[in-house]
Parts: C-alpha cells; structure tokens; sequence
C-alpha cells in the first residue's frame, strides 16, 4: 500500500485520536491545570508507542514533562528529531468561543479546538506519519521525538534537558511544525521567526487608592502617566523610540523586498477577515513585512485602578502593562530588555516610581534555505502539493529554535501546515482537516528525500 493510500484508508481513526488528545485541557500556564498536561503527555507517549517507537519515555522537568521517543532502525541512516508541544495557551475569554475549547468539534472541514493547529495538530501529524512509514515499510530515517509542555510559557526547562541530553538527542537534522503555510493553495516554508522580549510595569503614584473627587487634580494617576508613557514609546510614524532599539536590524535590499511582495497577499481580504478599516504599521513597510521582517512593540495587557461593574470613582494607588516586543535578526533579546528598561523609567515623571520586570524571551531565527534537508523539504512539498513552497518570514516565534543551533549544534527544518486565519490564541482556534492530512503526507515525503545533510 503507498502513503497515501494507507492515510485515506486510516484518516478517520487518525481524526478521532487527535479529538482525544485536543480534549485534554493542557493549559501549561495554569496550574490548575497541572494534572491535565501531565495526562496529555501520557496521551502522546502511549500513541507514540503504538505509532512505532521503540522507546518513549516521560522525562520529569521542574515544571511540565517532556515527552521522548525514538525508532531507532540503523545508525548508517541520518537521524532527524521532531520537536512539538503538546502545551497549550489558555482558552480566555471563554464566551467567546461558539463551542467549548476542550470539546472539539467539525465544523466546514475544520476541527474546532484550542491547540487544533498550535500546536497539538500539527504535532500529531508528525505521529501519524511515523505509523505511515512503518506500516508502508518506507521509514528511511532514524527518528526522535521531543515533544514538550513548556512552550507556550517560554521553554526554561526544555533548555535545561537540551543541554543535560546532548547525546541523547543526537541527530541530524531538527523538524518542527508549528508555523503556517500562505493558504492552501500556496504553500509555503518557514525561513525565518521573530525573537520576542516579554517585559511587565508597575507604576505606583500614591501609597493607596484615593477618592478621585478628594485628591483627583492634584495628585498623579498612575493609570494616566502609564497611558503617556506608552504612548511615548512610538513616534507619529510607528517607530520604536526608544534609543538603540533599531541598532544592527538586518535591512533587506530592493531585490529581496521584491522577492518577498511577490507572496500572494490581498490586504482587503486581509481587513475584513479581522473586522478593520485601516491598517496601522511603520511607515515605509508593507504588511507582509511589517509582520515579516520588522520588529514591533505591542502591548499585550494593561490595568489598573477599577474594571468591575459599574462605576467607582477612585485614583489608584498603582497601574500595570504587560509589553512585548518582537525582534528580527540583528537584535538581541537582553540588549533590547536593558535599553526598553532604562528608557521606560527615563519616561517616568516625578510623581510616579516605575519598576520593570523581564518575563521570558528567545532570539529572532534564520533559516539556511541552501541545505539537503531545505531541499528535501522542498521536494516534499512538490510532491505533495504539485507546487514548490515560497520561503517566508514569519512573525511568531519559537525561542528553542535559537537554542537548539546553540546547544546542539543542529539546524531546524520548519515546515508548519497551519494557516494564520486559525485562530491561533485566540477563541475559536480551528485547524483545517485538509491541512491535517496533507500535513500527514508532505511529512512522510520530508523523509523519503532527506538523506542527511
Ligand atoms: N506556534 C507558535 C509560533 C508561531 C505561530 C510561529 C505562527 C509562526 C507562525 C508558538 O506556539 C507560539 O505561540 N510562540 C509564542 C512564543 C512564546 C515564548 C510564548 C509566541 O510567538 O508568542
Ligand atoms: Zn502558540
């Protein structure tokens, strides 16, 4: 039977194990939660064990475990490691959702779940394409598995087993899916993820909340002078000002920006899909590299003061922002901590103290699109879709990327199926059925062409 036979034949059985695992609520941030991503590891391991791996094993981490395994069928064969996460984002806000995120459900061609296509989806391809091979007798690689429950909240641990377990994950090539593709009719290749720097403010005015009548005019609100700060934190042309923020950004040239604005896009399409009427980016970019190859500023959370229902007239003692910033190649994630630290409480009036805190970060990633296992990829992808990919620079990130290159010496093939539409994070997240299976496929080939590097 040929892979693509044996996966129309198991399509439906793969389907039901996936809405299996996606209702697990493996929400890694929580940890409430605790419990249920220790049950969506045993899930994966017991499906990889079943899929062909010899070994799989639970490696205990100070925070959530990883998941390994390995088929091991002959040393003279390049070994390739697939790295996923079986974590997920919290579902909040839930009445935004049309069904409950952990019960999933089919809805036009689309599995509705959190974690459908980020990252529990597309993880589970890589499983199924495993049990292809071994069930067509057309596994032509060693393989591991690394599949961990930390990503969505930075990856500290993951670092930590990386570097006690280098010989354990020797290997010759990394594989990851966990990006998106253009659409469906245009796939595409990662060749290159933001790095990100999460950093959180507290600015304090006075020592409690006041009664906004008795002191209000006089004293300063701690809500309004974090408002001005953050607005100063941008000039009128969407540029990042604070001081050194830009310095070594890698700028593409003419040829390369051309190359990059012939990736279909439809920037009508793009607005109605998310409900705007304009477009707000740096001034002299498009869109696509606006999410692509420019960094930004965002803020991701801010309070203070009263939220609850109803009005309460007060000052309060204290605001908060969570701000992140995304990094292209050329921009150090502790460099950009320190610089957006030191001019953020430079920013600060008098009247308020200002403390700045860093959560987790992870350096930008360049693919080297000139090797065996880009082209292998590439032949995959022909294969499969009867089209090359485009290589894209994609605006999420995955830290351990970075790490994996530093650590293990060891590049990474990213070769995502999700679509940016999928609600990533969001409610509502879905994962298309097409996706899912051409996933399956275009994975199985990735192997048949990879012959080391
Ligand atoms: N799968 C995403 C990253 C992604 C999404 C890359 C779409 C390219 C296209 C990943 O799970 C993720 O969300 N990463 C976090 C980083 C982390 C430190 C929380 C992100 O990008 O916000
Ligand atoms: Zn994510």
């Amino acid at each position: 039977m040929s892979q693509k036979e044996y996966i129309e034949k198991n399509k439906d059985r793969f389907l039901t194990e996936l809405i299996d695992w996606l209702k697990i609520p493996s929400i890694s941030a929580d940890s409430k939660f605790a419990g249920d991503v220790k049950l969506a590891a045993e899930y994966v391991k017991n499906r990889l064990s079943e899929a062909g791996c010899d070994k799989v094993e639970i490696c205990p981490t100070a925070g959530h475990p990883i998941v390994y395994g390995e088929k091991l069928i002959d040393p003279s064969l390049p070994t390739v490691l697939v790295y996923g996460h079986y974590d997920v984002q919290p579902p909040d806000p839930l009445n935004l959702w049309n069904s409950p995120p952990f019960e999933p459900v089919i809805k036009d061609g689309k599995i509705y779940a959190r974690g459908a296509s980020d990252d529990k989806g597309q993880v589970y391809m890589h499983v199924k394409a495993l049990e292809t091979m071994v069930n067509t007798n057309t596994l032509s690689c060693n393989i591991k598995f690394m599949i961990e429950g930390e990503e969505e909240v930075g990856s500290d641990n993951l670092g930590i087993f990386v570097n006690a377990n280098k010989e354990k994950l020797k290997a010759d090539i990394i594989l990851i899916s966990d990006t998106s593709i253009i659409n469906n009719e245009t796939p595409s290749i990662t060749a290159g993820l933001r790095g990100l720097t999460y950093m959180e403010v507290e600015v304090t005015g006075p020592n409690r909340d006041l009664h906004s009548g008795v002191y209000g005019g006089a004293v300063d609100n701690p809500v309004n002078a974090l408002c001005e700060m953050v607005a100063k934190l941008k000039d009128e042309n969407g540029k990042i000002t604070i001081p050194g923020f830009y310095d070594g950004v890698l700028e593409y040239s003419d040829a390369d920006r051309k190359k990059m604005a012939e990736r279909p896009f439809d920037k009508k399409e793009y607005m109605a899909d998310l409900g705007v009427d304009a477009l707000k980016g740096e001034a002299g970019y498009t869109p696509i590299e606006h999410t692509g190859i420019r960094p930004t500023l965002d803020v991701n959370g801010i309070w203070g003061g009263y939220t609850g229902e109803g009005a309460k007239t007060v000052l309060p003692s204290k605001a908060y922002a969570k701000i992140s910033m995304r990094l292209v190649p050329g921009q150090h994630t502790d460099k950009i901590a320190t610089l957006f630290s030191d001019h953020f409480k430079s920013l600060a009036p008098k009247s308020v103290k200002v403390k700045v805190t860093k959560h987790h970060g992870g350096m930008p990633v360049v693919t080297n699109l000139d090797s065996q296992a880009i082209r292998a990829a590439g032949k995959a992808f022909e294969e499969a879709w009867g089209k090359k990919p485009i290589p894209t620079m994609e605006g999420g990130s995955i830290p351990i990327v970075a790490l994996f290159k530093d650590e293990l010496g060891l590049d990474s093939v990213l070769m995502g199926f999700g679509l940016d539409s999928d609600a990533l994070h969001s409610p509502n997240e879905h994962y298309g059925l097409f996706n899912f299976y051409k996933g399956i496929e275009t994975i199985s080939l990735f192997y048949k062409h990879y012959k080391g590097n």
